[in-house]
């Protein structure tokens, strides 16, 4: 249906729109991509010293993770739920192919988490608190994302109430699938104890 294509498509490319890379540049950082992990994402932005820049790129990219997921709610989008999961899915895809970057994009965790939190705002805030803790507590922010991504799939079932196959819990599957396979390098370094730290104590160099 047209309706429902549009969706996908405008939720596509409102998840394409690599913040981390415009705002590192527009910051004198230069290529995001040449820096740290290589990644576009808040993590890779924190490791320039720019805390205040990770800070915007982790709110703007949760920002567009939700907000086609929220004009759906607004304009009563029908079939809701259907609509709800096919934008939560492509707003992701968006972010980690983006059309812009030759499909090399990010690994979807502040646009999945803004998903999930306009999908099924109890799982999203109980994701994020996860995120944060395993983050802090080992100092290793894909560690946080596997373990938030991990209690999506569990708790969007039945804090949704919505039975195992419907598009709900579907989508968030998907979503943590697309994050995991993303993550692919991280879990690799993360066996062999080599994944880089990060210090979020460190003081601001902006
Ligand atoms: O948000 C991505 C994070 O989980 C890992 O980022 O830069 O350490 O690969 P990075």
């Amino acid at each position: 249906d047209l309706l429902l294509s549009a969706t996908i498509v405008l939720s596509y490319l409102c998840g394409s729109i690599p913040f981390g890379l415009i705002l590192t540049r527009m910051g004198g950082e230069g290529d995001i991509r040449q820096i740290g992990s290589g990644n576009i994402g808040a993590t890779n932005v924190l490791r320039t010293g720019r805390k205040g820049l990770a800070a915007l790129t982790l709110l703007l990219d949760g920002i567009k993770g939700a907000v086609p997921l929220l004009i759906l709610r607004g304009l009563d989008f029908s079939p809701l739920q259907l609509g709800l999961a096919c934008a939560s899915v492509a707003v992701v895809v968006g972010h980690c192919f983006p059309l812009w970057l030759r499909f090399r994009g990010g690994k979807g965790v502040a646009t999945g988490l803004g998903a999930l939190i306009a999908l099924c705002w109890p799982v999203g805030c109980i994701c994020c608190l996860v995120w944060l803790a395993v983050a802090r507590l080992s100092h290793i922010s894909s560690a946080g994302a596997l373990a938030a991504f991990a209690a999506s799939v569990i708790l969007i079932a039945p804090l949704s109430m919505q039975p195992l196959h419907s598009p709900l819990p579907l989508a968030t599957f998907i979503i943590a699938l697309i994050v995991v396979i993303r993550h692919a390098g991280n879990i690799q370094r993360l066996v062999a104890g080599t994944e880089k730290p990060i210090d979020i104590d460190a003081p601001p160099q902006d």
